[in-house]
């Protein structure tokens, strides 16, 4: 099982860290069908004490492995073969500058110091510059409920994760809009307890512009308002109600009821499904 390996990289490594032990499992999901690449570069925000760079150098041994913090102390582990970036993950020019000098990359993972700012600024910066199959993972987001954290806040990097879910169906023409969008590279998003994976692929973004069918005749009429209804149609009222069509104001007051008639139907079915969002 890889989540051992993780676990043992983890117990051997150099140097101190510190993790929730059901990361082990979360990451080996999400981080095995990268193991073997050769052409790899993975990110890690929060470097502290190099504990964790060690089980990404031992996971990932053919990768470029790249740390960030804003301690500058952390330059000493470049002697291990890291390299290591000094800057603010919170910061849009850090970011600029940082995938100007090292172009787009594959793995990113957030450790760093879980703000809202601190981690929604990493996102919009690094999402955009994540390679299609590349994934950004954001550890520790229950700090979204952390009262020292700023939180609850509609502004929490959890709020931020379902506006991306809105974000993401939004893609469906019609529908909605946002004037900030990243639906544009986020495929997919997963959520674990505590940690948040992005799931980047731009070509599969771009798919659903297109809508499609099998070219099959569909003869079914959706029920969704009417479970009532008969499913075969008396010929004669059909006769009535073509005629009754040409008749716009009817058309239109039809239409009314119709409408009317749906609007209740939602009322009464979000009243029923009021106690699942409590
Ligand atoms: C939780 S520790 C990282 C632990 C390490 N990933 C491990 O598992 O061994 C958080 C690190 O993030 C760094 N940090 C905090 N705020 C930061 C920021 N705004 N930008 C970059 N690094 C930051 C801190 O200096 C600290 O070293």
């Amino acid at each position: 099982m890889m989540s051992n390996i993780i676990k043992k990289y983890f117990e051997e490594s150099k140097y101190f860290s510190m993790k929730l032990e059901k990361y082990f499992h979360v990451y080996e999901l999400i981080l095995s069908k990268y193991k073997l690449r050769k052409d790899l570069t993975v990110v890690e925000i929060g470097v502290k004490d190099g504990g964790s760079l060690f089980i990404w150098q031992k996971l990932f041994p053919h990768a470029k492995i790249i740390g960030i913090d804003l301690n500058i102390e952390c330059k000493k582990f470049e002697k291990d073969g890291f390299i290591i970036e000094i800057g603010d993950q919170s910061s849009r020019e850090f970011w600029k500058d940082f995938f100007y000098k090292h172009q787009n990359v594959d793995i990113v993972i957030d450790d760093g110091g879980h703000t809202n700012t601190q981690q929604i600024n990493t996102a919009i910066s690094c999402i955009p510059f994540i390679k299609d199959g590349g994934i950004l993972v954001t550890e520790d987001v229950m700090c979204s409920y952390f009262f020292n954290f700023g939180n609850p806040s509609k502004y929490s990097f959890i709020n931020f994760c379902k506006k991306t879910i809105d974000d993401i169906n939004f893609k469906f023409p019609g529908i909605g809009k946002f004037k900030f969008s990243l639906n544009n590279y986020v495929h997919s998003i997963e959520f674990f307890e505590s940690i948040v994976v992005f799931k980047v692929d731009r070509k599969q973004c771009a798919f659903n512009k297109i809508i499609t069918n099998n070219k099959k005749k569909n003869n079914h009429e959706d029920l969704r308002y009417g479970y009532k209804k008969k499913m075969l149609k008396n010929p004669k009222i059909e006769i009535i109600k073509n005629f009754l069509k040409k008749f716009q104001i009817l058309n239109k007051i039809n239409h009314f009821f119709y409408i009317t008639k749906i609007r209740r139907f939602n009322i009464v079915n979000s009243s029923k499904m009021k106690k699942y969002f409590k």
